[in-house]
């Protein structure tokens, strides 16, 4: 763990007269596995969607591994090496597993099959495209999927692929939307096992939305940033996060879900 590979500073984001995002700050740096809770509608996504570039922001500075990238195209950040996931997977369900790793990256936009099959995307060959999937897919411990169609996969092995999809442009920094919403709880504890495999192994910061923070809270992540109404209630280490009843009691009195310790 070292530098800072995002820093955000007072960003907020407004859609017309809603606050949705309210002069949030927060720093992760490399290798570090990060949470962000919070109620419904608090604002998480439209943090991605601004550090991604989707977004404007209406104020405030995103820096990306160094970089001033508040205003930067999706595109550009990501060639900062920034890449980001989605909060409704989206794959190519007449094509195999392997074949959906195979499309060159996307440039942070929804997936769209026609430009992203136009698009050069890499200039390694295509023998090593391929080693490079089935290395992905070793990491997510699914190469025994590689040939099968992923309308044929569940929620949970569709979430992994979209992860795979996600490392096949070799990210420094990953946001993941919900990895494991609507995912069973023992497939959903070893996507954070290989998530967290990740950070260490290659120093990748990840930045991971979760509804449910009685589940986060139980997973090795370095620490958790509590979201409400736009503003960052809290954060700290899931273990402070459990002991301040004050974020406790707000994010119960919103969605109910945390259970006390
Ligand atoms: N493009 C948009 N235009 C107008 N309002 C938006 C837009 N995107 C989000 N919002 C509003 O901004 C607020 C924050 O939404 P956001 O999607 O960021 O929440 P969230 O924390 O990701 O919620 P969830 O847990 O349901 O995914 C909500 O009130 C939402 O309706
Ligand atoms: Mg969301």
């Amino acid at each position: 763990m070292s530098e800072s590979a995002l820093r955000i500073s007072d960003l907020t984001k407004d859609f017309g007269g809603l606050r949705a995002v309210d002069s949030i700050s927060f720093q992760v740096s490399e290798g570090e596995l990060v949470g962000l809770i919070g109620p419904n509608g608090c604002g998480k996504t439209t943090t991605f969607n601004c550090i991604s570039g989707m977004l404007q922001p209406t104020s405030g500075k995103i820096e990306v591994l160094g970089q001033d990238a508040t205003e930067m195209r999706p595109d550009q950040i990501q060639r900062l090496g920034l890449t980001r996931t989605f909060q409704h997977t989206w794959l190519w369900r007449e094509m195999t597993v392997i074949e959906n790793l195979l499309v060159p990256p996307r440039d942070q936009f929804k997936p769209n099959p026609i430009f992203a099959l136009l698009k050069p995307g890499s200039r390694k060959s295509e023998a090593q495209r391929i080693q490079d999937a089935y290395e992905v897919l070793d990491l997510l411990e699914i190469p025994h999927m590689a040939h099968n169609l992923t309308s044929e996969l569940s929620g949970g092995q569709s979430k992994l692929v979209d992860i795979g999809r996600a490392l096949m442009s070799v990210p420094r920094f990953l946001l993941l939307d919900e990895p494991v919403a609507g995912v069973a709880g023992p497939l959903a504890e070893r996507i954070f096992q290989n998530l967290r495999r990740l950070t260490s192994d290659r120093n990748i910061g990840m930045l991971v939305i979760e509804h449910n923070m009685d589940f986060i809270l139980r997973r090795d992540v370095d620490r958790i940033i509590v979201m409400n109404e736009g503003k960052v209630l809290m954060e700290g280490t899931p273990n402070e996060i459990r002991q301040n009843r004050d974020v406790i009691e707000a994010y119960l009195g919103s969605s109910g879900e945390i259970q006390n310790e």
